[in-house]
């Protein structure tokens, strides 16, 4: 078997506990098909660039207001990507919107976690909180998280896996969120990654 593993780039805008589940599983081995090579943020003050730094991931930080444009932005984190040679892409947290003409460059090679059993509650305004507040809302009994590939459709990329979380009755969207990250986002990232890794090395080795 080939020591190749797969260069995955991970992209965050804030807290980085699903970052920080990937080093974990890292460090752990669960995640031994690639290996994390970069963090990047579009928020100097995310705490997660803190994480990437204590787990010695060198880091970037890429803010569109100072590239003056979409095009711009995108041209940064494309450049940045293809120099360190990077396979994969995971959005954990990234809040900001990539275009169809980033997405279509690495198809099946972004993947995104989600907050909520994509089909419900998910797509254009879906993020953070809301997902939560809006699925205790419609008194839904389950929910959970999906880790999906990324196309041009916000949300709407093939599904790779899920996992399903209760909703309790005195769930407010914080807690809801907690739960929901623990049991289910910090589990199946880890997972899908190492899985697409998997592939990724299984490819380069035929
Ligand atoms: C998570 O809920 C994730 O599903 C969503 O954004 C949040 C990021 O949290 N896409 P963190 O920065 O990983 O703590």
């Amino acid at each position: 078997m080939s020591e190749k593993k797969a260069r995955i780039a991970v992209l965050v805008s804030g807290g980085g506990t699903n970052l920080q589940a990937l080093i974990g599983a890292q460090n752990r081995g669960l995640l031994h098909s690639g290996e994390i090579q970069l963090v990047i943020s579009n928020n100097a003050g995310a705490y997660a660039l803190e994480r990437a730094k204590k787990a010695g991931i060198p880091t970037r930080t890429i803010v569109k207001k100072e590239l003056g444009s979409q095009a711009a932005f995108e041209a940064a984190i494309r450049e940045t990507l293809e120099k360190q040679e990077i396979d994969l892409v995971v959005l954990a947290g990234f809040l900001a919107i990539l275009s169809e003409d980033f997405t279509s460059r690495y198809p099946k090679r972004i993947l995104n976690i989600h907050p909520s059993l994509i089909p419900s509650f998910c797509g254009a305004g879906y993020y953070g909180l809301r997902v939560h507040e809006e699925a205790l809302k419609k008194g839904v009994k389950v929910t959970g998280a999906t880790v999906h590939y990324v196309n041009e459709i916000p949300d709407g990329g093939e599904i790779l896996m899920q996992k399903a979380v209760s909703v309790r009755e005195n769930d407010t969207p914080e807690t809801l969120q907690k739960r929901v990250m623990r049991l289910a986002e910090w589990k199946i990232l880890p997972a899908a990654v190492e899985m697409v890794c998997q592939k990724l090395t299984e490819r380069n080795e035929a």
